[in-house]
């Protein structure tokens, strides 16, 4: 078992911060600010002597960061959360059955259709454009008019994929990423704020982006390793659910 308490671990081995990502794979593909890192997880999860056949219910599951843990261990997991864009970046990070050539192929049909999707008098009726014109944010700053237009563009060209459902979402939660990471204003610091603005026309979000972006943070190259995408996973099965409350 792995010491959970610097103090009395080796002398020369700092321990990284509780929300130190030592693994980026999956968990960057989207994270909340305030997402515990992998190392905390794991550790905790051998310090319970947890393994396959156990099951973990983490009632605040955030972004699903003890649900992937649990998954590499082949943990049967139930996560939890109030916040519905939180149960989905957790439900699209634990579904490892997707194939990283069918990922990178749409990725291409994304770069193809990008152009007419962006030429599409429609953007600027599509619901979040109008959510953010009508709750002032964009006028505000929180995001520039033509990085705005240019994710919308490949949020319009992933929903024609041809393709199922966990494709898309996959695709969605890239973009969402990278819209909060790259296109848009909003920075951390770790409150949340809004930068300064991008000059209008700098191209902040081109889909040639998403590629490298899901490549450099190991998504695909995780899902090639038979260990994971096909394999040890596929003994366990977490669930995301959403919790509403009625007053
Ligand atoms: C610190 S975050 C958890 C981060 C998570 N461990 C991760 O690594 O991504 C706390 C989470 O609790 C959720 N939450 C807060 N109050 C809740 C409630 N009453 N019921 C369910 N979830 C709640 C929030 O939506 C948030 O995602």
């Amino acid at each position: 078992m792995r010491q959970l308490d610097s103090a009395n671990g080796p002398a020369t081995r700092r321990q990284p911060s509780a929300q130190t990502i030592l693994n980026g794979e999956v968990h960057n593909w989207y994270r909340l600010r305030l997402g515990y890192s992998d190392h905390l997880v794991a550790d905790l999860l051998d310090k319970f002597g947890l393994r396959a056949g156990d099951s973990v219910l983490d009632p605040f599951c955030g972004s699903g960061t003890s649900l992937v843990e649990c998954m590499k261990k082949g943990i049967d997991s139930v996560g939890i959360d109030a916040n519905p864009s939180s149960c989905f970046a957790a439900t699209v990070k634990t579904n490892w059955q997707l194939q990283p050539t069918t990922l990178l192929s749409l990725l291409d049909d994304i770069e193809r259709a990008f152009n007419r999707c962006l030429r599409s008098s429609t953007l600027c009726t599509d619901p979040t454009f109008l959510y953010l014109k009508e709750t002032g944010m964009l006028e505000r700053g929180w995001i520039s008019h033509s990085p705005l237009l240019q994710s919308l563009a490949i949020k319009r060209a992933i929903s024609d994929l041809h393709t199922s459902s966990s494709y898309k979402n996959a695709l969605f939660l890239a973009l969402i990423a990278e819209v909060v990471d790259g296109a848009s204003n909003v920075k951390f610091g770790p409150e949340l704020y809004c930068g300064p603005q991008t000059p209008s026309l700098a191209p902040r979000a081109p889909p040639s982006r998403l590629k490298p972006k899901m490549e450099q943070q190991k998504v695909v190259v995780f899902l090639r390793e038979p260990k994971w995408g096909a394999g040890q996973s596929k003994r366990c099965s977490p669930r995301v659910l959403l919790c509403t409350t009625t007053t």
